[in-house]
């Protein structure tokens, strides 16, 4: 058994716990900065310090194992400016981009935001792109952001890495990706009502039996 604070009281847990098991282990029931329990989602951000130690650090509650003497405090949702455009009206230029998202230009080339990003992600580096107008390379390296915001808490600039990045992929599918060819076929295939039976079949499918099509499905070499 380790000791954890959560909210600054106490809490004998086992030490083999994830910090969201041992939130509930304590008591804590769950319904806002839980989400996945798998990595996936970036509900579940939190900030911790061990005891004796200066130092914030960070992680995913559902992937960091508890360590006796951290202090937890969870970060369901962080405060991030999220900037309102129309796609349409917008275009994958600088100029656009900086009047949406003015503070990217702020960024000091600390890399904080690389060293809390759960993900590993060079944030940093995609902001750079940003910077330079390379939406296709931002949003690539941006792929695997999940949106937990632990960047934008550390980050001196008050940059909102995670919109900024969301924005660059939406700009770079909408004007700068080739179209979808199959896609637009399996839209339309949709829209004739030529699925229906099948998503008819889907819908009807227990848990099971959508698992198993899930596991054994084609995927797009
Ligand atoms: S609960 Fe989804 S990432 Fe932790």
């Amino acid at each position: 058994m380790v000791d954890v604070f959560i909210m600054g009281k106490r809490y004998t847990v086992p030490e083999t716990l994830t910090i969201l098991d041992s939130m509930e282990y304590a008591g804590y029931q769950m319904t806002r900065g839980c989400g996945c329990r798998a990595g996936f989602c970036g509900a579940c951000a939190t900030v911790y310090r061990m005891a004796g130690g200066y130092e914030l650090l960070v992680g995913l509650a559902c992937q960091t194992k508890v360590e006796d003497g951290m202090y937890l405090a969870q970060i369901p949702f962080f405060p991030g400016r999220k900037a309102q455009f129309d796609l349409e009206e917008i275009k994958p230029s600088v100029a656009h981009f900086a009047q949406l998202y003015p503070e990217v230009y702020r960024c000091l080339g600390c890399s904080s935001c690389n060293k809390v990003c759960p993900q590993d992600i060079d944030v940093m580096q995609y902001i750079a792109y940003i910077q330079r107008g390379d939406f296709e390379k931002a949003a690539d390296l941006s792929f695997d952001c999940l949106m937990c915001g632990l960047c934008v808490s550390r980050c001196p600039a008050n940059i909102v890495h995670y919109n900024a990045a969301l924005t660059a992929r939406r700009l770079y599918s909408r004007y700068i990706a080739n179209p979808d060819r199959f896609l637009a076929e399996r839209a339309q295939a949709i829209e004739n009502g030529e699925l229906d039976a099948e998503i008819d079949k889907l819908v009807k499918a227990d848990k099971d039996k959508l698992q198993e099509l899930y596991n054994n499905r084609e995927i797009e070499k």
